[in-house]
């Protein structure tokens, strides 16, 4: 092929999308664009479209760019997804095959940092005197007040729980005993006077 023809053939394939049939050096070419579905983005000789990708939903991929008939189909990551099997390019913003939803943290742990389009979850158990029942954030045990007592000690996974001090039944003392003891305190007070 001489510096002509190949020079020819690369404007005939950069202003067409695909050539229809193989050039010889003095048939000239004729070029068709692609139909729908396929895609040509680079100068040559085929006269084959390829298919356009397609950014699988269940593989946690969404068409960032659609397919045009001189690009393929762009797939980038769903929110909340991360990619598993990156294709492999010196391109900063590299695409993906495949991608998985980020992982939450079990109770006990919170998340130590959030998962990004390329990394999962990390997770970090909660720190001493703390806990996390939904595996997010670590709270602090409750200390309970002077006038309480600690019915169940605090865990990872549970806050601790509070009594009513003496007799631990708060509330559950009726009101005319109340009422009573207060007028028995009275009269003898009253008898002291
Ligand atoms: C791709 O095409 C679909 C349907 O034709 C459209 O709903 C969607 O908005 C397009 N996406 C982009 C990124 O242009
Ligand atoms: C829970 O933790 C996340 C970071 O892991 C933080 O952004 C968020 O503000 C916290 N929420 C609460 C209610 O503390
Ligand atoms: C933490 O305490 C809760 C309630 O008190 C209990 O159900 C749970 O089994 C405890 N978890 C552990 C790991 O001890």
């Amino acid at each position: 092929m001489s510096v002509w023809t190949w020079i020819t053939l690369r404007i005939w394939t950069t202003i067409c999308s695909v050539v229809k049939r193989d050039c010889t050096p003095h048939s000239g070419t004729r070029c068709v664009p692609c139909v729908d579905g396929t895609y040509m983005n680079q100068p040559n000789g085929l006269n084959k479209c390829f298919p356009c990708s397609s950014c699988d939903q269940g593989r946690g991929l969404f068409a960032k760019q659609n397919c045009t008939s001189t690009s393929d189909t762009v797939c980038d990551v769903i929110a909340g997804h991360f990619c598993t099997d990156p294709i492999e390019d010196e391109d900063e913003d590299e695409e993906c095959r495949s991608a998985r939803r980020h992982s939450d943290c079990e109770p006990g742990h919170r998340v130590k940092e959030r998962g990004t389009r390329r990394t999962d979850t990390t997770c970090e158990p909660c720190p001493a005197g703390s806990f996390s029942p939904e595996g997010v954030n670590c709270s602090l045990w409750t200390t309970c007040s002077e006038n309480q007592v600690e019915v169940k000690g605090g865990n990872l996974t549970s806050d601790t729980v509070c009594g009513a001090a003496s007799g631990g039944r708060h509330g559950l003392i009726p009101v005319p005993v109340v009422v009573l003891i207060m007028v028995e305190i009275g009269t003898l007070v009253v008898l002291w006077i």
